[in-house]
């Protein structure tokens, strides 16, 4: 078989032609000699691959809420969240590479940083964050790229509160009739499990990084973790969705302390 996918016949292809495979197996650049880059480098490019996945199936998504078809965005919801679910995984591979191995070929990796992933920003903006992580977050998205928020004037949050205002029914009442209002229960079940997942595959980065490069060490991006990453973990998409589980639980009768005391 020839390295180079060619169509086979006028109607038909091959495996090779259909993945496009010489564009895809070719674009392993190792910058060093050390063979431990190689999986590296591989869990980037498969975490780049899911996040234009993500990006793909959110516009969709989106375009779904506004227009009422519920069980759609239903379905390809929960399988944004089993991508987060999946992605998160990529991390106990990574571990694999021992710290010692990154220490040996990390600083030829000179400035480059997952940080810097445009795709990452895109679903962090699409999914809605622009809307509740605050203005340091707006800025320095629109410094670093300039263009990506007017990219997405719509975002899926926006869309998924809009549906709720339409039906006139509120988080707890929804919770409450889950059984009669099973669609905006579904819809909001899967978008809080994709804010959590989100969460949980930020917090597993973090503890990836703690046993990849210590606590106290400058990210190849240029930032200690203590002035980066230990923010970001304060990012949610959906706060209302874990904040409104407290009215439910007061409205049972159990006690509650005052928004703003849990710190
Ligand atoms: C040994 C492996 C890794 C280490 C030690 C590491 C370390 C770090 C550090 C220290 C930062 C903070 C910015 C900086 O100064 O560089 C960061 C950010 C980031 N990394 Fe990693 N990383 C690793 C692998 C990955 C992989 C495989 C991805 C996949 C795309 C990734 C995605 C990101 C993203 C998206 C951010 C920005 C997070 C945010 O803004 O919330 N990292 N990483």
């Amino acid at each position: 078989m020839s390295d180079t996918p060619t169509p086979v016949g006028s109607k038909q292809f091959d495996y090779a032609y259909h993945l496009q495979l010489d564009q895809l197996l070719t674009s392993m650049r190792q910058v060093t000699t050390h063979p431990e880059e190689h999986l590296f480098v591989t869990v980037h490019h498969v975490l780049e691959i899911w996040f234009k996945h993500i990006i793909f199936d959110l516009d969709r998504v989106i375009v779904m809420l506004d227009s009422d078809q519920i069980n759609q965005a239903n379905w390809l919801l929960n399988r944004l969240g089993e991508i987060m679910r999946l992605a998160e995984a990529h991390w106990t591979v990574l571990e694999t590479m021992t710290a010692a191995d990154f220490a040996e070929f990390r600083a030829d990796l000179t400035g480059a940083s997952g940080m810097q992933s445009r795709q990452f920003r895109q679903v962090e903006v699409m999914v809605g964050l622009c809307e509740t992580a605050g203005p340091e977050y707006i800025e320095r998205v629109e410094k670093l790229w300039p263009g990506l928020r007017a990219e997405h004037p719509r975002s899926l949050r926006a869309a998924f509160f809009d549906v709720f205002q339409r039906r006139a029914i509120s988080l707890l009442d929804v919770y409450r009739e889950r059984w009669t209002q099973h669609d905006l229960f579904q819809l909001a079940e899967h978008a809080f499990e994709l804010d959590r997942r989100f969460q949980s595959w930020r917090h597993n980065h973090i503890l990836m990084v703690r046993r990849q490069i210590g606590i106290r060490a400058r990210g190849t991006g240029g930032t200690f973790f203590k002035d980066y990453l230990a923010s970001t973990t304060q990012y949610y998409f959906f706060p209302e969705l874990f904040e409104f589980r407290n009215d439910l639980t007061e409205a049972a009768g159990g006690e509650v302390m005052a928004k703003g005391d849990e710190a």
